[in-house]
């Protein structure tokens, strides 16, 4: 078993460049399959969820040739076949073969996905879209079998704006015959970044990154050259690290703007910050005011930055409120923060309450999910003495060389056999 071990209280200082997105990469990737040619797609992360990706491509019969930071996909030869469970359930965005595959061959069969214990993870909004385009959706065990003799444009309201049945569904539709208007749909900018992707293949998208997304169907996709956003998720959750032990530490290579919800709480807090075009520069305060938080859609605060984020409530003065209003079940850190002697008040599955300062103690630690796991990572930078983290791999499938990234600055941070 592979454990992380990190020597907290140190200082960081220098740079670290943000990788390409994980959310946005793991719907290009299945994306692919849709063009007739050949795509590159450049600043796709090295981590174990694009691995998984590109092997399903393999398995489906694509040429996938991968050259440091990009991925090279030719569809020409695949095969529409039932992905193994072992490798589809590896992670939820292999759901999204589901939307590329229905949209190419109007038809897909899929084991249920699996990924991130972090709630229900219900898909019949995705299913409700795909219906909605002329698909019938039947499951058999823990499969689903979607046809449809023909896809068809559709008015698709969304009653909640979800990331993924906003791709899938644009996945599914491009290729449809007639327009196909999606209301309430996310704003993510993973969004607009696959919808980009999707209109360099020939697509016809438009009003992504707003809540109405209008898609006219093509009838063929062609190869194309696209680049992956910076991850905001990555930036975010070293830029949070920043604020608790960086000495003028630069986050590079981010799109600020992805990024306000965040600056202005840590603003709010008393951190400065020094917004560059595509970087921050962060220096560690005295002290920190509390804050009360609400995670919410884009543009609000993400909930893919609530558990890094806790860690700097255990170190603000007073007693900051934090409300996860996404998922049901995304405070699994929480117990192991009180491992390392964090004073939080669970109130119930959406609301708790955190009281600081308090200094954090070195312990052993799980990572519950990936989330959890960079909380893990951030409060054992500040606790002192050596802390172990267990289930790492959670935090390999969506952070890039970490270890490399974080011992660059000055971290004391090693991946260790056991
Ligand atoms: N939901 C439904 N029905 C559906 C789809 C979603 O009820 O058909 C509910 C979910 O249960 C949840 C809420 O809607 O309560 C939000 O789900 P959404 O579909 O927006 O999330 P997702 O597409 O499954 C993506 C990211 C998550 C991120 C959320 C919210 C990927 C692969 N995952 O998930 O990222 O938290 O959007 O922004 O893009 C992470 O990176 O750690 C991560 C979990």
């Amino acid at each position: 078993m592979e454990v992380m071990e990190i020597s907290g209280g140190r200082t960081l200082t220098g740079s670290i460049r943000i990788s390409g997105a994980k959310n946005s990469s793991v719907a290009l990737i299945p994306a692919a399959i849709l063009s007739d040619g050949e795509v590159t797609i450049c600043n796709v992360p090295e981590i174990t969820d694009t691995d998984a990706l590109t092997d399903i491509l393999d398995f489906l019969g694509a040429k996938v040739h991968r050259a440091s930071e990009s991925i090279v996909v030719d569809s020409k030869s695949i095969e529409n076949k039932l992905i193994p469970e072992d490798i589809s359930s590896k992670l939820r965005a292999s759901y999204y073969f589901m939307g590329a595959l229905l949209g190419k061959y109007h038809h897909v069969e899929m084991y249920f996905p699996g990924g991130c214990s972090i709630g229900q993870r219900p898909i019949n909004l995705h299913l409700k879209g795909f219906e909605a385009l002329g698909a019938t959706v039947n499951e058999d065990g823990n499969r689903y079998i979607i046809d449809a003799e023909r896809l068809h444009g559709a008015n698709i309201y969304l009653d909640f704006a979800s990331v993924g049945a906003t791709i899938n569904i644009m996945l599914a539709a491009v290729r449809a015959d007639g327009i196909t208007m999606i209301e309430n749909a996310a704003k993510e900018p993973e969004i607009v970044n696959v919808a980009t992707f999707l209109n360099n293949m020939g697509a016809r998208i438009s009003g992504a990154g707003t809540s109405v997304i209008r898609i006219e169907g093509v009838d063929t996709l062609n190869g194309c050259f696209h680049e992956v956003i910076p991850d905001r998720i990555e930036a975010g959750t070293y830029t949070i690290m920043a604020a608790l032990v960086g000495k003028q530490l630069k986050i590079d290579n981010i799109i600020p703007e992805h990024l306000e919800a965040l600056t202005s709480k840590l603003v709010e807090m008393g951190v400065k910050i020094e917004i560059g075009s595509d970087y921050f520069i962060i220096t560690k305060p005295d002290s920190y005011k509390c804050v009360n938080l609400k995670t919410q859609v884009f543009p609000g605060f993400p909930t893919d930055l609530q558990q890094p984020f806790t860690v700097l409530l255990t170190q603000c003065k007073g007693t900051s409120h934090l409300e996860e209003t996404i998922w049901e079940n995304r405070f699994m850190h929480i117990p192991e923060l009180e491992k390392m002697g964090a004073k939080i008040n669970l109130i119930d599955n959406h609301n708790i309450e955190v009281t600081g300062p308090t200094k954090l103690i070195a312990s052993t630690v799980k990572a519950t999910d990936l989330r959890a796991g960079a909380a893990m990572v951030l409060a054992a930078l500040i606790a002192e003495g050596q802390t172990t983290i267990c289930d790492i791999s959670h935090i390999l499938r969506g952070y890039e060389g970490i270890i490399e990234k974080l011992s660059a600055v000055g971290a004391k941070i090693k991946i260790k056999e056991i």
